[in-house]
């Protein structure tokens, strides 16, 4: 069906609403509500989306086997996907202007290329020597790779069409236009019309697409935002903390988990793997200072050392402050108020920073004695045992309970020259002996053993 119509799209979330409003009703942005006229073909069959009449199956069909993946070999990246690209599968790669996206989309093709297989490069923003340039610096040179300086969605669809490729990158979807639509390349109607065709590509042609999308805190240019329910996976490439550190994280993932990060620092010769984050993430962390606290984490399947850091002082507000990184912000106030109220400390009147070194971004329980022991530490101004690193969930009674992954985060830990590990009692069966465990039942314990200057026998076991 043809409708040749106005509707109005929110550039924010992609909601269609009948009429101009100001504020969009499905996700509460202001000002986000775009006029875009239709005059493309209705689209709401699967087939029209993926160029393959679909029919009912069963759902045994096929059931146990694992899809094939291509694994690139730049292993970083592969375990953010779940262990390599799934074929057929559209992958959007999201991030700030000038993070690093092209470099890995191209140090990503490379891999595939110098394998192989044909890689179709489409760059609409780089000219041909611009981007040949990069692939020079990069060491990314090979005949299977090819650049392809286009913006048309018509010309790059002939394109892919055309051949045979093991992957397909648009660099970057903004960039791309489709005479179907009026309106500007960037908008909101261009952004996912384009991200339409690519998907119609991938799913027909069995070739995998990574899209690279600008984020934009504005909003003003339709962001990876709208194609985030389009897409199987999405991945965003961020850089905190230290300059060259870039991580790459999966926020969706229809082909695997989303808890796995990839870390890379990026120098002048391209990206390089961080195969051993907890060195890099430790690097600069200050010794007998109060407040820093070292956490053996979890990213995914893969323990990680992060330093959790927490700043208590006076505060001279008329409310405290309280600012937060890294950790989700409801557990610290929960931990707070049980450090209040269980362990005796005054934090209610004072101003709390708790942040997690190197912007690695915790959310596990398994955190929360790490984070009481820093807050703990700089409100009584004595730092954490020397060698000593902490893991385990804090309940509202004070009790410390016991987590996941005991014996993987104590022999991180132990890995890394830590000669004690402090951890909830009920995980103490999980952790081989001889790896230094500093068993806790109790907050009040746990302030008691892990902080200098009182009492520290060890819990012998
Ligand atoms: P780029 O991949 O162009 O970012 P994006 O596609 O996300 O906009 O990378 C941009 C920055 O990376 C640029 O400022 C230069 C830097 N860079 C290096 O430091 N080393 C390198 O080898 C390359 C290719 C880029
Ligand atoms: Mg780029």
């Amino acid at each position: 069906m043809v409708r040749g119509r106005t509707r109005y799209v929110c550039a924010e979330c992609g909601a269609v609403h009948p009429g101009w409003m100001g504020r969009c009703p499905e996700c509460g942005a202001w000002n986000t509500i775009e006029e875009e006229s239709v005059t493309t073909e209705d689209s709401r069959s699967m087939a029209s989306v993926t160029g393959v009449a679909s029919a009912p199956r069963p759902v045994t069909e096929g059931a146990g086997e694992a899809p094939e993946r291509l694994a690139t070999g730049l292993a970083e990246f592969d375990r953010v996907l779940g262990g390599g690209i799934v074929p057929g599968s559209i992958t959007l790669v999201g991030g700030d202007p000038g993070i690093g996206k092209s470099t890995l989309m191209l140090q990503v093709s490379y891999r595939v290329a110098r394998e192989g297989g044909r890689v179709l490069y489409v760059s609409g923003e780089e000219s041909f020597s611009q981007a040949r340039m990069r692939a020079d610096r990069l060491g990314a040179l090979d005949a299977n790779l090819l650049l392809y300086t286009e913006t048309s969605m018509d010309a790059v669809a002939a394109q892919i069409e055309k051949g045979d490729w093991r992957l397909v990158v648009a660099d970057s979807i903004q960039s791309m236009h489709t005479p179907s639509m009026p309106s500007a390349p960037g908008s909101v109607g261009q952004v996912r019309e384009c991200a339409a065709e690519y998907l119609r590509l991938a799913k027909g042609m069995q070739a995998p697409v990574m899209l690279v999308g600008h984020v934009t805190k504005d909003g003003v240019i339709a962001g990876p935002r709208l194609l985030e329910h389009m897409v199987d996976t999405v991945l965003y490439f961020e850089g905190e903390g230290r300059q060259s550190l870039r991580i790459l994280r999966a926020v969706k993932n229809r082909f695997g988990s989303t808890n796995e990060i990839g870390v890379f620092e990026m120098r002048e010769t391209g990206l390089h793997e961080v195969l051993d984050p907890s060195a890099l993430f430790l690097g600069e962390r200050p010794k007998g200072v109060s407040g820093s606290a070292v956490l053996p984490g979890m990213e995914g399947t893969r323990p990680v050392l992060v330093e959790v850091q927490a700043l208590v002082g006076e505060s001279h507000a008329g409310s405290p402050r309280r600012a937060v990184s890294g950790v989700n912000p409801g557990r610290v106030s929960l931990l707070l108020a049980v450090l209040e109220k269980r362990a005796g400390l005054r934090l209610c009147d004072r101003d709390v920073f708790v942040n997690v070194a190197g912007g690695v971004k915790v959310d596990e329980p398994a955190a929360d004695l790490a984070v009481a022991l820093a807050v703990a530490s700089s409100c009584l101004e004595r730092p954490v045992r020397e060698g000593m690193a902490a893991f385990g969930e804090v309940g509202l009674a004070g009790e410390v309970r016991a987590v996941d992954a005991a014996r993987q985060r104590a022999a991180e830990a132990a890995k890394f020259g830590f000669e004690s590990c402090m951890l909830p009692r009920g995980s103490a069966a999980d952790v081989p002996p001889g790896a230094g465990a500093v068993t806790v039942a109790r907050l009040t314990e746990a302030i008691r053993l892990g902080l200098e200057g009182q009492g520290a026998e060890k819990d012998n076991q």
